[in-house]
């Protein structure tokens, strides 16, 4: 797949024909320089954006002709995401933060808080459960924020530079739980980094320099 990007005059191909497929439950890296189009691969992978050419396809579904809805619940379905910020909601203690994502799964609240604190105590939180995220600390609103992309026991999951902002420590920590959890229930990676600490846990390795990947 290609994406091409413009802006005014500028026409930026930030990906030139990249193929790439995924096995199942492994973790797996794109590296390479700021601007060489991490983000974007992630984001199209993760059906946020179209490709200008080529096909994704998702689970054995071709995904370029589905509609903004059909994308929607593919996304709540099948695919988790976690940030470089985290992207908690402010508003919204930790508990309820993970719980966005099993809206629309058609459980009872009760059984959504059930699913929502059972998944917190994996990731360690379970007694922050009630904290609002400047409550707690960069790590934790990390472990909150892999709560919430893997609460609905996603296929994929897309972590983009997902310990960027984390100390050394939190890093470490973010990234066992990473794969402890791909290992258990079978999830799939793919996760964008600088971080030299992340790269050497990975089962693979596939870099982009200007938009061209290398496997
Ligand atoms: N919405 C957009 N409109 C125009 N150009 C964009 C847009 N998003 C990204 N680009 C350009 O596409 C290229 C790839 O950007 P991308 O964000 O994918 O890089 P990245 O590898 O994630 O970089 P970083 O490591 O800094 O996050 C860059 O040249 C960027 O300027
Ligand atoms: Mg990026």
């Amino acid at each position: 797949m290609s994406k091409r990007y413009r802006k005014g005059e500028l026409v930026i191909d930030a990906l030139k024909q990249v193929e790439l497929s995924l096995d199942k439950g492994q973790l797996i890296a794109v590296s390479g320089p700021s601007g060489s189009g991490k983000s974007t691969l992630l984001n199209l992978i993760g059906l946020l954006d179209q490709p200008s050419a080529g096909t994704i396809e998702l689970f054995g579904k071709r995904c370029e002709s589905l509609n903004r809805a059909e994308r929607q619940r593919m996304r709540r379905k099948y695919l988790g995401f976690i940030f470089q910020n985290f992207n908690l909601l402010p508003v919204l203690n930790a508990v309820e933060n993970v719980e966005l994502s099993l809206y629309g799964h058609a459980l009872s609240k009760e059984k959504m808080r059930e699913t929502a604190l059972n998944m917190l105590r994996q990731v360690g939180l379970l007694n922050r459960a009630y904290h609002y995220p400047r409550e707690l600390s960069g790590g934790q609103q990390q472990r909150v924020g892999i709560a919430r992309a893997l609460v609905h026991q996603p296929r994929l999951v897309m972590a983009d530079e997902p310990t960027a902002n984390l100390d050394t420590k939190s890093a470490t920590d973010i990234i066992e739980l990473m794969r402890l959890l791909s290992h258990e229930i079978g999830t799939t990676f793919l996760v964008s980094t600088h971080d030299p600490r992340l790269l050497k846990n990975m089962d693979r390795e596939v870099t982009l320099t200007d938009g061209v990947l290398l496997s």
